[in-house]
């Protein structure tokens, strides 16, 4: 049942070249399924279509990730020493570099990417998770231990394919480990933005147990997380491996029946809040503009691209964005043409406000643009609401 239209949007990640240049657009509709609980964009692409060799996005722009990963790292190292780890959607090994080179392996479609992985001296295989690439694996390496995969289960459409390929891999008293967002977090933020083609499905304990159950696969243990705007960290196993249930699964359960994740009603209300989201944040930029301050934004994330294209903001409005990734840079986002400049520290000489792009590295930003904030610059977000941010 569909409970969210955000219209018609362009592909996230596909920056482009010029104003003119072609690109296809799509109706992003979300839906809920009430017998999975599963919620996932309604047109899903194959990775085929949005993992290529020219992708945008790597992993290690943020200190707060690159941080978060190198601390897991070290906590699994102690865990499972020795183990063999396999990282599915390695991206530029930013997770997969705090390893032993000779006991990790990655995988990671984006041959670009991969490449930034392979000059870190990394063992990475460039292809696409399915079960051809399990059995490719397993006849190398044999079982794995330790499997984990950071924000890419949820990019991959045929999920019952990725479970049977995992389960290809993982050794009958092995450890799978996947990170992505919370429903939970995103309906209490707000966070429509969470959606684009990229982000086919947002998992919940109550949707991925249910999934996992199907593939003889169960969740022994939950971390809330507070990457990227509010992530679950599951920790899965094979159920002919009895592992004790540890009590972070029943909290998580509550909390996530408790606030309604297993009802309609709930996704819909959500629906009926994005809309006023949408019209509070128009109405802010609108003053702005008339007043003739100069809004650029920060962070050219695929999460803007859904909210400049449903919003229907353009570079009349937010002039440019600032952002660190070089594969953005001298390129327009998609959909609204707003350009994209490389990162230069915030100066109230040319900025009056920010529009936050990257909503959820807030606090690196704020820590970044320190002098900006102190001088009386302004960051705006729509995350839980809109609102101009004060310091
Ligand atoms: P993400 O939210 O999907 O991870 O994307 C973050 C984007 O924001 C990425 O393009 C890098 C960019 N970025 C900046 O430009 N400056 C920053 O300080 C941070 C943390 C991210």
């Amino acid at each position: 049942m569909i409970f969210l239209d955000l219209g018609y949007q362009p592909l996230a990640n596909e920056y482009l070249k010029n104003t003119n240049s072609k690109e296809k657009k799509y109706r992003l509709l979300v839906d809920f399924n009430k017998k999975s609980k599963i919620v996932s964009i309604k047109k899903k692409f194959s990775s085929k279509k949005m993992f290529k060799n020219n992708y945008p996005y790597r992993s290690s722009m943020s200190k707060t990730m690159t941080q978060s990963f190198k601390t897991f790292a070290k906590d699994l190292k102690k865990k499972f020493k020795k183990k063999k780890i396999l990282e599915i959607g390695c991206n530029d090994g930013v997770f997969l570099e705090n390893f032993n080179k000779s006991f990790s392996l990655g995988i990671e479609p984006c041959s670009n990417i991969a490449q930034l992985s392979k000059k870190k001296g990394l063992n990475v295989i460039i292809k696409y998770w399915n079960q051809r690439t399990a059995l490719k694996i397993r006849k190398k390496f044999g079982h794995f231990d330790l499997i984990y995969s950071a924000n890419t289960i949820t990019h991959i459409k045929n999920l019952n394919d990725v479970f049977k390929s995992i389960n290809l891999v993982l050794s009958d008293t092995g450890t799978l480990i996947i990170q992505d967002p919370s429903m939970l977090e995103l309906l209490k933020k707000n966070a429509y933005d969470q959606f684009y083609n990229e982000h086919i499905y947002v998992f919940s304990y109550v949707s991925l147990s249910k999934l996992l159950d199907k593939h003889k696969l169960y969740i022994y243990k939950i971390k809330n997380i507070s990457e990227h705007g509010g992530s679950i960290r599951y920790f899965i196993k094979k159920k002919i491996s009895k592992n004790v249930i540890d009590k972070s699964v029943k909290i998580q359960l509550q909390k996530e029946i408790k606030f309604g994740l297993k009802k309609f009603t709930t996704y819909k209300k959500f629906g009926f809040d994005v809309n006023k989201s949408k019209n509070k944040l128009k109405n802010i930029l609108a003053k702005l503009k008339n007043l003739n301050k100069k809004v650029i934004g920060y962070g050219a994330t695929a999460k803007a691209v859904t909210v400049l294209n449903y919003c229907n903001i353009g570079n009349d409005i937010i002039k440019f964005f600032y952002d660190t990734t070089p594969e953005k840079h001298n390129k327009f986002i998609p959909g609204v043409k707003i350009p994209v400049k490389k990162y230069r520290i915030l100066n109230t000489k040319e900025v009056d406000y920010a529009f936050l792009g990257a909503w959820n590295f807030k606090k690196e930003i704020y820590q970044k643009e320190k002098k900006f904030l102190k001088s009386g610059g302004k960051f705006i977000t729509h995350i839980p609401k809109p609102k101009i941010l004060s310091y």
